[in-house]
């Protein structure tokens, strides 16, 4: 059992809270010392929202039409996540985009997951924009946020294969599946106090050495 207290974490959802339930069950096997202490929709709807609720977690809704600004949004958004003493905020298909006020409220404590390899195709539909570019490869990133969009420091990366017959359904499921694995990796590396922002960078502290020959090539050199 893991001695320190649990990260208290703040998942903020706008949809179905795929990317939710992967960290609640990485919580649940025990492979992150974390506690979900709120999950924030900005969509009184999202399927998200019921899936918390099930899990018996407390969930908030802060509806961004009811608010004139960005600014007067992250402000609400910002007093809820302090109420409920959040350590580190994540943001698990989050649709907004979130200023100053939040991100100086949480410096390097809110991580975003974005499905592409950042920095290509930023903002939204990447998976479509990737499929549509033609590239071999995509992927998913885990990335501290910062005042730029899809912009911060980046923590973790998976890349997947594209295949000729993709169709945007086909390739967004393969990257979820990825982000299922990198996000809990992600916050259980910054539970650990294992993260360390230097500019761009995130060092990580007690990473195994580079292992030759873990090359992912699309399509492969055989065949
Ligand atoms: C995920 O693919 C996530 O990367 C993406 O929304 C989906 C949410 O799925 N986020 C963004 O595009 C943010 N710019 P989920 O609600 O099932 O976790």
């Amino acid at each position: 059992m893991a001695s320190r207290a649990a990260l208290r974490l703040g998942v903020l959802i706008s949809g179905s809270g795929t990317n939710l339930q992967a960290i609640i069950d990485a919580i649940e096997r025990g492979e992150v010392n974390a506690q979900i202490a709120v999950v924030v929709s900005n969509r009184p709807g999202a399927p998200g929202l019921e899936r918390a609720r099930r899990g018996g977690f407390p969930t908030s809704v802060i509806d961004h039409r009811r608010f004139s600004s960005r600014e007067e949004f992250d402000r609400a958004l910002a007093a809820e996540l302090k109420a409920r003493q959040v350590a580190l905020v994540v943001c698990a298909g989050f649709m907004r985009v979130l200023t100053a006020v939040m991100v100086r409220e949480f410096p390097n404590r809110i991580m975003n997951i974005h499905p592409s390899l950042l920095p290509a195709f930023r903002g939204l539909d990447a998976q479509k924009a990737a499929l549509d570019y033609g590239v071999r490869l995509a992927g998913c990133t885990v990335h501290f946020v910062d005042e730029g969009v899809d912009e911060g420091p980046i923590i973790i990366q998976a890349a997947v294969p594209v295949y000729p017959a993709d169709t945007d359904d086909d390739l967004r499921r393969r990257i979820l599946e990825q982000e299922h694995r990198i996000y809990p990796r992600a916050i259980g590396l910054f539970e650990q106090g294992r993260l360390t922002v230097a500019g761009r960078r995130v060092l990580i502290g007690d990473l195994p050495g580079p292992r030759p020959g873990r090359y992912l090539i699309s399509p492969p050199l055989d065949g």
